[in-house]
């Protein structure tokens, strides 16, 4: 296995947490946006410019993630929500800025460094990326599963996924092959791989761009209780604004690369965030 993370505190709070989804996140004693903001935060990102081969896809981008907290991303198509999300595990070229995540300074990796950000952070992405002829069970194993040679897999590994599954509300189906279930399934199974990696920040892009709406909002709700109950921040990128208005606590909004409004969802009007959607002015600048 790959290094330790945390204490016992969390994974037994992890392992305890088998309420069906959606049921603690919410309903009174959880803290607020302002206490979950008074520590220190799990990832960090400064002026950060993001330039493929023309001009910044992302400008002067700040953004904090504090443990506990789901924040939604918002903005159009091409506003830069996916390019925010690969800059905080190595994947999209900086050109200027800083970015810290769990300790690690993404734009100035240790070797082998990678790797162990890459473990540190769970990803959920819009197709669920589940092998379709294999077992649930095997997709929650992910990299700790048989598909790992180097590993193999161990039976405290498939303990610990059934014990997701269950979290996640899909331990029935644990034998089942992923493409039998629906989509709103198979994300719940993308999500206990997601934590299967004993994650410190999770970062959803889209993941519920391909489910109808009542899936959504479980889907959301899952990754909501995660956040609240295992202290872990969620970064949820939507492009569906009352998704994002009830199940984030902060909502961060890109337009065309920069961060338009910042704020605590419940003090955030639909005007200060129409902008989001309004069609870009695309001029022929150099910048
Ligand atoms: N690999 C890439 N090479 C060049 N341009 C890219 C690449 N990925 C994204 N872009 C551009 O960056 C901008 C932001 O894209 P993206 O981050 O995917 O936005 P979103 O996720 O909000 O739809 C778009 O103009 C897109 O065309
Ligand atoms: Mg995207």
């Amino acid at each position: 296995m790959a290094h330790p993370k945390r204490g016992a505190a969390r994974a037994s709070g992890a392992a305890a947490a088998g309420a069906p989804a959606g049921t603690a996140a919410g309903s009174g004693g959880s803290p607020s946006t302002a206490e979950l903001r008074a520590g220190l935060p799990l990832v960090t990102v400064r002026d950060l410019n993001v330039a493929y081969d023309g001009p910044a896809v992302l400008d002067r981008v700040d953004l904090d993630l504090f443990p506990g907290e789901m924040v939604a991303l918002l903005g159009a198509s091409g506003s830069g929500k996916s390019t925010l999300m690969k800059s905080l595990t190595g994947f999209a070229p900086v050109s200027a800025g800083s970015v810290r995540v769990a300790g690690h300074d993404v734009t100035n990796l240790r070797r082998g460094e990678l790797r162990e950000l890459r473990s540190d952070v769970g990803q959920v992405f819009q197709q669920f990326n589940l092998i379709p002829r294999l077992s649930v069970l095997t997709g929650a194993l992910g990299s700790a599963g048989p598909l790992n040679l180097i590993g193999g897999f161990s039976s405290t590994h498939r303990r610990r996924a059934m014990e997701l599954l269950d979290r996640v509300g899909i331990a029935h189906k644990a034998k089942e092959p992923a493409r039998s279930l629906s989509g709103g399934q198979q994300q719940r199974v993308a999500i206990a791989r997601a934590l299967m990696q004993n994650p410190r920040v999770i970062l959803a892009d889209e993941p519920v761009a391909s489910l109808d709406p009542k899936l959504a909002d479980s889907v959301l709700e899952l990754l909501r209780g995660i956040a609240t109950e295992d202290g872990i921040p969620v970064l949820v990128s939507l492009h569906v604004l009352p998704l994002a208005l009830a199940h984030s606590d902060r909502i961060v909004g890109l337009r065309a690369g920069e961060i338009l409004v910042s704020g605590e969802t419940s003090a955030l009007s639909a005007e200060e965030l129409a902008p989001l959607y309004e069609e870009v002015e695309h001029d022929d600048d150099d910048e």
